[in-house]
């Protein structure tokens, strides 16, 4: 490296100290983004689902159902781990396995890549195992694996590499792409740097990067020239001789929310993809599901379940004000049940009989509709 390289690189480090600094309001805003996310990815989950019920085991279609499915598990992770960030929790390193996180993520994103980038993977078959976080990891090769197909907008070579380096593991990712001038070399790991158009970049990536890899103790490198492609590579300590420390190799089990938060559910739909639907937003919203098929289900399993239920979420069916005397037989035992009726088909004289116990949500419903009904019933502001 150039002397001026050396200064570049000082100008560069003082930039992120600041940007780092700013890193609070940015994970408070990613906190935010990631909750809608969240709400999108339950919908996406849960008609993808649906979908991959419908259709029969030999249907072409199935695979690209299955690709939606892995690729937007991908993204719940994402999501959990941007609020999680939020809360400043970082997780306890465990041993990772980069070969394998490796091909997990080009399995996700081999689609995105097309069939103008050849995909060259090297990996060191004596490969040591890493001590990280495996999701913001794969994070990590998320991002880079993203960036390097955008430099590729013609095609190319994209070459993943993994090996042991001394006392650390690294793994390299390579494109054949449009390279990189001094300016934007000196900037790349700046939050919101970008140089993509707007909609196409949010200049995240890389930050996301930096900030994953030296949280735990690693480095990166960058090489790249105008028209001539680029590597990038992250050095990550391995796990040291004779394991992790004790508390750190088996870090406690951290509960999906508090107690005190977590809210019980119980789930009257005789169609099981609804049902399911039903249960996955529910679930991404840390609430506890109970299902049931159908009432007298629901009724024998309210009166066996030992815990608290907070909330039932039944269809009213016909005619709609019998679904009244049905939760009074339920609240003989569980007096303090609220309940939330959904209906498909209401006809106007069905209107006049509709329910009174609980407010009723007109069905086919939206995610957001739902989850503010629910919300509402329990005496949440959402
Ligand atoms: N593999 C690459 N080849 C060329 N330029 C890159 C590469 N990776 C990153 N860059 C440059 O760094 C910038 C910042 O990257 P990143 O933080 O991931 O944000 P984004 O991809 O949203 O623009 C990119 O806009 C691009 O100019
Ligand atoms: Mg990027």
């Amino acid at each position: 490296m150039s002397e001026s390289g050396a200064v570049s690189a000082r100008d560069q480090s003082a930039r992120l100290e600041e940007a780092l600094a700013d890193n609070a309001s940015l994970r408070r805003h990613a906190s935010s983004v990631a909750h809608d996310f969240n709400n999108l990815l339950a919908v996406i989950t849960g008609y993808t689902e649906m979908m991959l019920k419908r259709l029969r085991a030999d249907d072409p279609l199935r695979r690209n159902a299955e690709a939606i499915k892995r690729a937007t598990e991908w993204g719940t992770a994402l999501a959990q781990q941007i609020l999680s960030g939020s809360r400043r929790s970082l997780p306890a390193p465990v041993p990772v396995d980069l070969n394998q996180l490796v091909g997990n993520v080009t399995r996700v994103l081999q689609p995105l890549l097309g069939d103008s980038i050849e995909l060259v993977t090297r990996l060191s078959p004596s490969l040591a195992p890493v001590s990280a976080d495996p999701h913001r990891i794969g994070q990590v090769i998320m991002n880079l694996v993203v960036n390097a197909r955008d430099a590729m907008p013609n095609g190319g070579r994209l070459t993943i590499e993994t090996g042991n380096v001394g006392q650390a593991v690294m793994l390299a990712v390579g494109d054949t792409g449009y390279g990189m001038n001094d300016e934007t070399r000196a900037r790349l790991f700046e939050p919101y740097f970008t140089t993509k158009e707007p909609g196409r970049g949010t200049g995240l990536g890389l930050a996301t990067v930096y900030d994953v890899v030296t949280q735990c103790g690693g480095q990166i490198s960058v090489t790249s020239d105008t028209g001539a492609g680029s590597t990038f590579k992250i050095y990550l300590p391995r796990v040291p001789e004779g394991g992790l420390p004790a508390e750190t190799a088996a870090p406690p089990p951290v509960p999906a929310a508090s107690p005190a938060e977590s809210k019980t559910v119980l789930v009257v739909e005789n169609e099981r993809e609804v049902r399911d639907l039903i249960r996955e937003i529910l679930q991404l919203q840390n609430y506890v599901v109970l299902e049931a098929g159908d009432r007298d289900e629901a009724l024998a399993l309210s009166e066996q379940h030992g815990g608290r239920i907070d909330l039932i979420v039944v269809d009213v069916g016909i005619p709609p004000s019998f679904a009244d005397e049905w939760v009074v037989r339920v609240r003989a035992s569980r007096p303090e049940i609220k309940v939330l009726y959904v209906s498909g088909y209401l006809s106007d004289s069905a209107q006049v009989n509709a329910p009174k116990l609980g407010p009723l949500l007109q069905k086919p419903f939206t995610v957001g509709a739902f989850t503010k009904a629910i919300g509402l019933v329990l005496g949440r502001a959402k």
